[in-house]
């Protein structure tokens, strides 16, 4: 026995002076004083050992065992104390000159959505949130869309595979922000006078057209609310975001949610409005002087009445538009792909 315990000390050293890093020293500690190691399988045995002899062994093999132990955490000290020594040796040169941090700045759709929102705030709108996604009947169905109506093919809808709500069917991403009329007149509190901006989704993807895209949406009710007010607020803002000498036009329109709809054009800013250049050719850009921007409407009385909203004593008018195409249309921005605007590539991004 004492012979064994001295052998397995002295192996246990050389092994453990010659291990080149940590790692090798856990294997070493592990396979001699381990649960299984072989210095802890040779104590168990010290019982079996003559009682006359057993005190004398059992000192020895804790010497050893102790020793071992000390030499294994000595080394393992050592490895430690050199690796810090290295971390020590690459200190921080305060006097060497830095590397500048590259400014950076909001994307250019946030730029776009923060001005939206400061010309409505200007005229009394308050901007709003409400879920990206939701449940077809603040989408559709409370917007006058019958189940199964076919106008709903207009709006390519993502749905998602959940469980449908009991009264508000289906869950979807929502395709665009008229949701969120829904989601302030089902609130009970007039007037209402909001702006819901938020990202929108559909089942597009082209060069001009991306699967997340952004609207903003204007709605008022209240007491005498009319289409000349829908004018002036559109015609305010066509002429803060893209300068006073524009103008604003409504061309009759359908939408399922709005009764009349509208289609807004906004005059030409190249041809200013005539259709032609200076040298008498046809302008390229627009249509007979004008561009089309966004859809409009007075509120459809069942969508009043599906909110609780009493359409013989309230009135209302909404818009949609998108803040992609206002952008684009004002800085005369031609993008090849309309996707490189969430692509994260800061060549593009840098120009703005
Ligand atoms: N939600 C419509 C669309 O996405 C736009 C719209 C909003 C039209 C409000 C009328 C009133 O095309």
């Amino acid at each position: 026995m004492e012979n064994e315990l001295i052998k397995l000390k002295n192996d246990a050293s050389s092994l453990v002076i010659a291990a080149e890093d940590e790692q090798e020293l856990n294997e070493i500690k592990l396979d001699f004083l381990g649960k299984n190691g072989k210095l802890t399988l040779l104590l168990k045995d010290i019982k079996k050992v003559p009682e006359e002899s057993r005190r004398e062994v059992g000192m020895l093999a804790n010497e050893i065992l102790s020793s071992v132990e000390e030499l294994i955490e000595r080394r393992i000290v050592e490895f430690k104390g050199k690796t810090r020594e290295a971390i020590k040796k690459e200190t921080l040169d305060v006097t060497m000159p830095g590397k500048k941090p590259r400014p950076g700045h909001l994307h250019l759709i946030t730029q776009a959505i923060e001005e939206i929102s400061q010309i409505f705030a200007h005229i009394g709108f308050e901007r709003v949130r409400h879920p990206e996604v939701e449940w077809d009947w603040y989408a559709f169905g409370a917007l006058n869309f019958p189940e199964n109506h076919p106008a709903r093919d207009d709006w390519e809808t993502f749905f998602i595979d959940e469980a449908q709500h009991e009264k508000h069917g289906q869950m979807i991403l929502t395709p665009h922000t008229s949701s969120g009329q829904i989601r302030e007149m089902t609130k009970g509190k007039l007037p209402i006078k909001m702006l819901n901006i938020a990202k929108c989704y559909r089942r597009q993807s082209d060069v001009s057209h991306s699967q997340i895209f952004h609207q903003f949406e204007t709605l008022i009710v209240g007491e005498n609310i009319s289409i000349a007010n829908l004018k002036g607020t559109l015609d305010y803002f066509v002429k803060s975001w893209f300068g006073p000498e524009r103008k604003t036009r409504l061309r009759p329109y359908h939408f399922q949610f709005t009764e009349p709809s509208f289609e807004t054009d906004v005059s030409c800013g190249v041809c200013n409005g005539t259709g032609k250049l200076p040298d008498g050719t046809k302008c390229r850009l627009c249509k007979e002087g004008w561009l089309e921007i966004g859809g409009a409407g007075m509120v459809h009385p069942n969508v009043l009445k599906a909110c609780g909203i009493d359409p013989e004593k309230y009135t209302g008018f909404a818009s949609g538009w998108g803040v992609e195409r206002v952008l684009m249309m004002r800085e005369g921005l031609e993008l090849d792909d309309l996707r490189i605007l969430y692509s994260n590539n800061l060549d593009f991004l840098e120009q703005f």
